[in-house]
């Protein structure tokens, strides 16, 4: 398995036959998924995407990479939420953080118009200048606010800087017929990369959505369906005892029946700090909804130990851990005995500093499981493409079974809809004339 399931830091708080008391709804929420009797079957695509993807599209997909790493020393990504996490992790997580700031063959990669915020467009623009640039523009609907907005922008500073040329550099990935981004990209004769229709955006980390970005950034994707191929097999197996992905969602299920409605997502690998960030929209929006689901949060360690620390031990009892726990680090430090022993710090020496990272890891578990705190512990072999693939896959179907648990539809986000809708229409688009009226007068009323 490359996702191991560690269970013996609960707490007490869950036992293991009350976990095993979970099998019955645990089967039903399988058959709900797999046979597509649930709320939202409509987009269960992403449960066999590593094995059913159109490998036409993806040949074509390598080719646009490799032009694009040919080149463009910058490629711009436009999107948010399910739109560009995914490839951000991806980058952060299996290239570096530091991505951008390497000496490399492939080009940085920036991503924008995951806010409104004039000044992050300006300063991106800015890093754009002298250096060829290629755009992936990333909406599902094709009609999100922030990324239009970014694009309209790009497009015209594409179109300013490269003439006839600005077409060849835009790569769009979106529906496969409908939105406005298809239209101008059909128009335009930008290339185009389908979000399949029964894949929601914050499943699509393993379509072109992510799997653009990360070809342009040198990451095998192939490595990373393997990856996803292996969890898909492995964890198909509907028996709560065998499949690691059932007993986590059943455990964060029940610890959240005893009050545990806060998870914290810890790693102490600053590179997962955008994993995590992916992983919070993905529960985030799949569980919170009807009144119910627990809120995903994360903590990067040990820093944050030395802000949260406090809290997570001794404050308010309503958060659980989960610590991703990755075994080999990519790199390692090995710490010499000092003769003079200057920092009085030698009982630390003679190890890798990967050893006293656990050691961290280690004392901290047994720090806030003493204080009523429950850690559950995904341990991972290593960073690489496989492992990151499983890990996205293992994720996501926890996450769809845990919606199921829960008794909400994991496949939808009416909340962001509404506020997607009530944008557009303090905004004045044409056809929202009704509900800004509506708004205005409950703005007015307030
Ligand atoms: O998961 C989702 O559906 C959303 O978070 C979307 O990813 C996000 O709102 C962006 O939507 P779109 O890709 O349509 O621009």
């Amino acid at each position: 398995m490359a996702v191991k399931l560690i269970e013996k830091y609960l707490a007490g708080l869950v036992s293991p036959d009350e976990i095993q008391k979970m099998a019955g709804e645990v089967q039903a929420a399988h058959q709900m998924l797999h046979e597509g009797t649930g709320a939202g079957s409509e987009f269960r695509g992403w449960l066999d995407l590593p094995v059913s993807y159109d490998r036409e599209e993806y040949t074509r997909l390598k080719k646009a990479a490799s032009w694009i790493r040919q080149n463009a020393q910058v490629l711009l990504v436009i999107g948010i939420g399910g739109s560009y996490l995914g490839a951000r992790a991806a980058v952060e997580f299996l290239k570096s953080p530091f991505y951008n700031n390497f000496k490399k063959e492939t080009p940085d990669i920036y991503f924008v118009g995951n806010s409104l915020s004039p000044t992050y467009l300006r300063e991106v623009i800015g890093l754009c200048s002298g250096r060829e640039v290629a755009i992936n523009v990333v909406s599902k609907s094709g009609t999100t606010t922030e990324p239009a907005v970014a694009f309209r922008q790009l497009k015209e500073y594409m179109e300013a800087r490269y003439g006839q040329e600005a077409a060849k550099r835009i790569f769009c990935t979106t529906d496969r017929k409908k939105g406005a981004l298809k239209s101008l990209a059909d128009k335009m004769g930008y290339e185009t990369f389908v979000v399949p229709d029964d894949v929601g955006g914050r499943y699509s980390v393993l379509t072109p959505v992510g799997l653009l970005p990360m070809a342009v950034a040198g990451i095998d994707t192939d490595r990373v369906l393997e990856g996803a191929a292996q969890a898909r097999s492995q964890l198909m197996n509907s028996s709560l005892e065998e499949n690691p992905c059932y007993r986590y969602a059943a455990i964060r299920n029940l610890l959240y029946r005893r009050g545990k409605a806060i998870e914290l997502l810890v790693s102490y690998e600053p590179a997962f700090a955008m994993m995590a960030q992916w992983y919070i929209q993905l529960f985030g929006e799949s569980e919170g909804k009807e009144g119910k689901g627990l809120y995903p949060s994360c903590a990067s360690f040990s820093t944050d130990l030395h802000s949260m620390g406090q809290f997570i031990q001794q404050g308010t009892p309503l958060l659980f851990e989960t610590v991703v726990d990755i075994l080999e680090p990519k790199m390692d430090f090995f710490i010499r005995t000092n003769d003079s022993n200057f920092d009085g710090l030698n009982f630390l020496a003679e190890q890798n500093l990967s050893a006293i990272n656990r050691k961290a890891m280690e004392g901290t578990i047994l720090a806030h499981t003493a204080g009523g705190v429950p850690n559950l512990v995904l341990q991972m072999q290593k960073i690489d493409e496989e492992n990151f693939g499983y890990f996205v896959y293992f994720m996501e179907k926890a996450c769809a079974i845990s919606g199921y648990l829960l008794g909400v539809n994991p496949f939808d986000q009416p909340g962001v809809e509404q506020y997607k809708q009530n944008m557009f229409a303090l905004l004045g688009k044409p056809g929202y004339e009704a509900l800004r009226d509506q708004l205005e007068s409950q703005l007015n009323k307030l």
